[in-house]
């Protein structure tokens, strides 16, 4: 046979191998058996390898490649994946849905209700048609490159059907079909392994194998959920979407109803809640989205969650124990937070023996009293909850619960603040509160001082040799060494760890300070946007209001932070050592940076972005936002309806880009960031 022959009859046999793949996995209705399959890709295997040149990356004998990895690469998402908010009862449902109805505006909008699957996140970005790229979450901004371990699902379509955009990025959930993970587990009892112990940890698991094969040999499955953003006009409604990705060749999950009213969800919800048994994939909710796209930009999102969307959950598995007491602890900004403890007790498979309990109000509110029998409750990864305490069985000597007066600490008068729930211990020296400030403060997210915790850092603290977090870097090789089972190695080893921290960026400084609400999403937000220390210390309220998507509570903790005296010394004394002073992340998660400088003030209604992904997208590439024009407005993004922001760019000369002059700004950056 020549080579161009080859090349016809090789095309033929991909078409119909993707097509016979797609109606066996995704349509589940196949036309040809197993053995008729297996003759084609044995025929197509054969020419590719007499002509080893017409080998794709997206040929259906290329799903497992050869090469185990040693490491995954990082990618940057252009549009960070987000999370949802969690509805746990009809209250928290109506109250979305309020809140939905008066931003938008209307009585009435339909809603999209699917099942929220149990797996692992994925993004699958496509080029020119051809799968290119499949990554994790990670932490919503920056995911783990696991292209290779997603191409052996093979309801993961290599190609797209016709009519596919030049580029494409979806949403979708990886599952282990529960059939796949008894099946497994079967084996590897019988291979006298370990059995797993739920099929979500195993399809994380399989999916972050270095050997492709091995994911392979897992058959994980798919549901798509959406698109990455609006990028691609592709239709104006969720539903819509749905539809046209189901087109594409995606494996779309058929429970999903389009329904008119927040009755219907509930309809839908108590359907599921009893027939999650006849499904192949762990469900933990139902997720309601609102259908018309204009409406889920009007809603926007808050934090990392959409407005636009909830994770209504299925009830939890629940227990039923003796809550033997209520103790508290000493949180790192000074809460004092109580807790249960209980008679050990099995839930959802997992034997738990203590749960939060908030703060006193929360304790009343449910009367609970110790000696009570309690329901306890856990949902997937959801810290334990008290449900509810059984008055039926109390006998007389159950003891409401007292909330100290003082610091169990350090004896300090515990204070409540007006319209807070929290007590709060208010002296900056309490020694639990600085434990825990200290261990939050070396831990891998915030400084990532290897070695330091545990025994060592009780014993740093309790000989004196750290009584404020700066103090770390005063250590002295000679002190360490005098300590309990400090060997010369070890020291060394410490003594680099500290001196590499300090080249941590100035987000993860930021966040190693431990202000209250200020986690590490927020603090990348502030260190981008303001840029240094200085300018974080000195913003006022509304500096920091200013900043989309910080809210109220976060300025106003940031801002009391940085009033107080002891924390501005503190600040100076890290800076003596050398911290604060780098901006650019060192360790590889660095952002790209082709809007570096660059002030963006977004007015109008945009057609492909929502206002929170145009912001994000902005702020991953490294630009920042402004609220008004001024002259230090680099550009002003304009969508219809602009108004008086585009009279004062006129009056300022400021450029205006429509959105697809923006698209194409940010469009000279490369799909896939190789040196992520
Ligand atoms: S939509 C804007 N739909 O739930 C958020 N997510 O907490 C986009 N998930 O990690 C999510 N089933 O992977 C959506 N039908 C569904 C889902 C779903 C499961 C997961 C998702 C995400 C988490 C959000």
């Amino acid at each position: 046979m020549k080579i161009t022959q080859a090349r016809v009859r090789i095309e033929k046999l991909r078409k119909e191998l993707d097509y016979h793949n797609h109606l066996y996995f995704i349509e589940d209705r196949p036309e040809l058996s197993d053995a008729q399959y297996d003759s084609l890709m044995q025929e197509l295997r054969a020419l590719e390898a007499r002509f080893p040149d017409l080998i794709t990356i997206s040929s259906p004998t290329q799903r497992v490649g050869s090469n185990p990895s040693r490491a995954f690469n990082t990618v940057d998402h252009r549009i960070p994946m987000l999370s949802l908010a969690n509805a746990y009862d009809t209250n928290d449902l109506y109250s979305w849905h309020n809140r939905a109805k008066k931003i938008i505006d209307a009585d009435h909008f339909p809603m999209v209700c699917e099942l929220k699957y149990d797996g692992v996140a994925v993004t699958l970005q496509y080029q020119d048609g051809i799968f290119a790229i499949g990554a994790t979450r990670g932490n919503g901004t920056v995911g783990e490159d696991i292209t290779s371990n997603l191409r052996t699902i093979k309801s993961i379509p290599l190609r797209l059907h016709k009519h596919h955009p030049p580029r494409l990025e979806v949403r979708g959930e990886v599952y282990l079909p529960k059939s796949e993970f008894l099946k497994l587990n079967s084996e590897r009892i019988e291979q006298g392994l370990e059995p797993y112990s739920n099929p979500r940890n195993t399809a994380s698991g399989s999916l972050r194998q270095l050997d492709p094969s091995v994911t392979a040999s897992r058959h994980l499955d798919i549901f798509i959920y959406g698109l990455s953003g609006t990028e691609n006009d592709v239709a104006d409604s969720h539903i819509d979407t749905l539809d046209y990705l189901r087109e594409l060749g995606f494996k779309i999950n058929p429970n999903n109803k389009l329904v008119a009213e927040i009755m219907d969800v509930e309809k839908y919800h108590k359907e599921w809640t009893k027939n999650l048994d006849s499904l192949d994939y762990d469900c933990d909710g139902t997720v309601v989205k609102v259908n018309n796209l204009r409406y889920q930009a009007l809603l926007g999102s808050i934090a990392r969650e959409p407005r636009w969307a909830i994770a209504y959950k299925f009830p939890a598995d629940q227990g039923y124990t003796r809550l033997i007491d209520i103790k508290v602890n000493v949180g790192r900004t000074g809460r004092i937070n109580p807790y249960a403890e209980f008679e050990p007790v099995k839930v959802g498979g997992v034997i738990i023996k203590q749960a939060t309990l908030h703060n006193e109000d929360y304790i009343r509110s449910k009367d609970l009293r110790i000696g009570d029998w309690v329901t306890v409750e856990r949902a997937g990864d959801v810290i334990p909850q008290v449900k509810e305490s059984d008055k039926s069985r109390r006998s007389g000597i159950e003891e409401p619960f007292l909330m100290p007066t003082n610091c169990p600490s350090c004896n300090y008068c515990l204070e409540r603040n007006k319209n807070e729930a929290a007590v709060l211990c208010n002296n900056s020296y309490c020694p639990a509160q600085f434990t825990r400030l200290f261990e939050h403060f070396i831990s891998k997210e915030a400084m990532n001082i290897e070695g330091m915790g545990g025994k060592l850092g009780l014993a740093l603290i309790q000989h004196g040799l750290v009584s404020d977090i700066a103090d770390i870097y005063y250590i002295e090789r000679d002190s360490l060494l005098s300590l309990d089972r400090m060997g010369n190695k070890s020291t060394t080893n410490i003594m680099n760890s500290i001196e590499e921290s300090k080249n941590r960026p100035l987000e993860r400084c930021l966040y190693a300070l431990g202000i209250e609400h200020v986690g590490i999403e927020a603090s990348r937000l502030l260190s981008s946007q303001l840029g240094t220390i200085d300018m974080i210390m000195s913003a006022t309220i509304n500096d920091l209001q200013e900043i989309p998507t910080v809210g109220p509570r976060i300025a106003e903790a940031v801002h009391t932070y940085f009033s107080r005296t002891h924390n501005k010394k503190l600040v100076h004394k890290l800076r003596s050592v050398g911290l604060f002073s780098t901006s650019d992340s060192q360790d590889g998660s660095q952002s790209s940076s082709i809007l570096r400088g660059l002030r963006f003030v977004v007015t109008g209604r945009l057609e492909a972005y929502t206002r929170t992904e145009v912001t994000s997208s902005i702020i991953a590439l490294g630009g920042s936002i402004s609220s008004t024009v001024s002259n230090r407005t680099n550009y002003l993004i304009a969508g219809s309806d602009g108004g008086s922001k585009l009279v004062d760019a006129g009056r300022l000369g400021i450029p205006v880009l429509s959105e697809d002059d923006f698209n194409a700004m940010i469009e000279q950056r490369p799909f896939h960031d190789d040196d992520a």
